[in-house]
């Protein structure tokens, strides 16, 4: 006897993240799809540490823990920011960069003073996010990724956003992240492109 794949079957999805930010956002991406959408408030879960070296093995992590502990198809996400000129950095690091329970101005000011002197075409960069989907078992069944490259500035513009937004520069509109609107952001964020990559995939699954 074959068990029916859980991706395919399940009538209910949770969205695995504590950031009411992100839950909104996937929220509002996933709204037409035909499966319930639920949130991670509604339950009492354990914290999850992301000790992983990628963005796919956090992302799994807590897609995991979460689908153990509720019993409910999982998506989660990891996210961050990529430096070339810093070989990567600071990368699965981007939260706690300038050190554990620093601010998002730590960060930057970490990043700028790291990148002194870096000329300005060398200042490429990408924000990642990866979404996992995990089988109420634990099993991670499929993870996907969202990518936005962009160039790091000499110094932070704008006031919307959170995090490396202000000195996040997006080429094609001419803007740094936290200059956009929320919505231009969310049409062309890291976040969306892995939103999208993860509708085709799941929608896939169900048929
Ligand atoms: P996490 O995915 O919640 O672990 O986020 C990791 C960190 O990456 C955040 O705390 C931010 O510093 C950075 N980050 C991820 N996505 C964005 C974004 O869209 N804008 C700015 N910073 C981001």
């Amino acid at each position: 006897m074959t068990t029916a794949d859980p991706v395919a079957t399940a009538s209910e999805l949770l969205i695995g993240s504590k950031n009411p930010d992100k839950v909104a956002e996937i929220q509002a991406l996933l709204a037409d799809l035909e499966i319930t959408v639920r949130s991670l408030d509604e339950f009492d879960v354990p914290d999850v540490e992301e000790t992983g070296e990628s963005f796919a093995v956090n992302a799994g992590l807590k897609a995991s823990v979460f689908a153990l502990s509720t019993g409910l198809l999982t998506v989660s996400d990891d996210s961050g920011l990529c430096v070339d000129a810093l070989g990567g950095d600071p990368g699965v690091y981007s939260a706690r960069y300038a050190g554990e329970g620093c601010s998002y101005q730590d960060n930057i000011d970490k990043l700028l003073e790291n990148l002194k002197g870096v000329p300005s075409d060398q200042r490429t960069a990408q924000f990642i996010a990866v979404l996992a989907c995990a089988a109420p078992d634990g099993s991670v069944r499929f993870t996907v990724e969202g990518l936005v490259e962009g160039y790091i500035t000499d110094e932070p513009r704008g006031t919307k956003g959170f995090g490396y937004d202000p000195v996040f520069y997006y080429p094609p509109l001419r803007k740094t992240f936290a200059e956009m609107e929320p919505e231009e952001k969310n049409r062309i964020s890291h976040r969306a492109n892995a939103l999208g990559a993860f509708r085709e995939t799941f929608l896939q699954l169900r048929t």
